[in-house]
């Protein structure tokens, strides 16, 4: 039986108060939930406000990005250690990284390993745009993301995969909750050849693109979706909340 997972990702949104009035209103209405994963990914200004404010809590942290390099001359970077001191998850390849910041499947493939080896579990997102879509690539682009993201990842017990359309982030527009599943199916199905089945079915597919409370009962409701990842409306406690209530 593979736990729900629910990570909210705030990219470069809220400042300090503005984070701490969230907390203070979101911690209560989840404290009653122990059958979901629930993370929350804020910007690194945050991260040790967010630590003091959700601990003892089960709210969990995400960081959003980080470097692969432990230490180093990298300005304005910060390494997996540095985040594991406030973090339990990273989330890598977000198509806003691969698509803003150039970041490769390789370059993804370093972030995960640095990731993994400081004890950080990671929230590992795949994704086709539009384009690709219509030239009926989906599978050939998710299967080239997750062989090179994961090179020589020999264990995906703290690995999370994320499918987030890239045609569907930000843009109100969510997969259907069949073209959703097609592709977690897909994914599994992956994971199992180039893995094994029991790895496979122990690995959490989450969604990502869109998610509102009012689509996420259908999206959650399909066998391989094991949960989601919303950017928008987890920016709202109430609309964060209600999604983690859908399952
Ligand atoms: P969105 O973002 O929910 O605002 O579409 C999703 C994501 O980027 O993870």
């Amino acid at each position: 039986m593979r736990k729900k997972f629910v990570a909210g990702n705030w990219k470069m949104n809220k400042t300090f108060y503005e984070a701490k009035a969230f907390v203070s209103f979101f911690r209560p209405l989840v404290k009653k939930i122990n059958d979901v994963d629930i993370v929350i990914a804020p910007p690194f200004t945050l991260m040790n406000m967010m630590y003091e404010a959700c601990r003892g809590s089960n709210i969990k942290l995400a960081v959003q990005n980080l470097h692969f390099e432990k230490q180093g001359a990298y300005t304005g970077e910060i390494s997996s250690l540095m985040a594991k001191e406030f973090a339990d998850y990273a989330i890598i390849g977000h198509s806003e990284r691969r698509h803003y910041f150039g970041e490769t499947d390789k370059l993804i493939n370093k972030k995960i390993i640095s990731a993994l080896d400081a004890g950080l579990s990671v929230i590992f997102c795949v994704g086709e745009t539009q384009d690709q879509r219509d030239a009926k690539n989906t599978k050939k682009i998710i299967s080239e993301q997750i062989s090179e993201g994961l090179d020589s990842v020999k264990n995906l017990k703290n690995i999370i995969l994320a499918y987030e359309p890239v045609w569907a982030i930000g843009t109100g527009k969510s997969a259907t909750p069949e073209q959703a599943e097609e592709v977690h199916l897909f994914i599994r199905d992956t994971i199992s050849k180039a893995y094994s089945e029991t790895e496979s079915k122990k690995l959490r597919i989450i969604y990502g693109g869109s998610v509102t409370p009012e689509n996420a009962c259908t999206l959650l409701r399909m066998p391989n979706i094991d949960g989601c990842l919303p950017g928008g409306a987890s920016l709202y406690p109430d609309k964060l909340a209600k999604i983690i209530a859908s399952f």
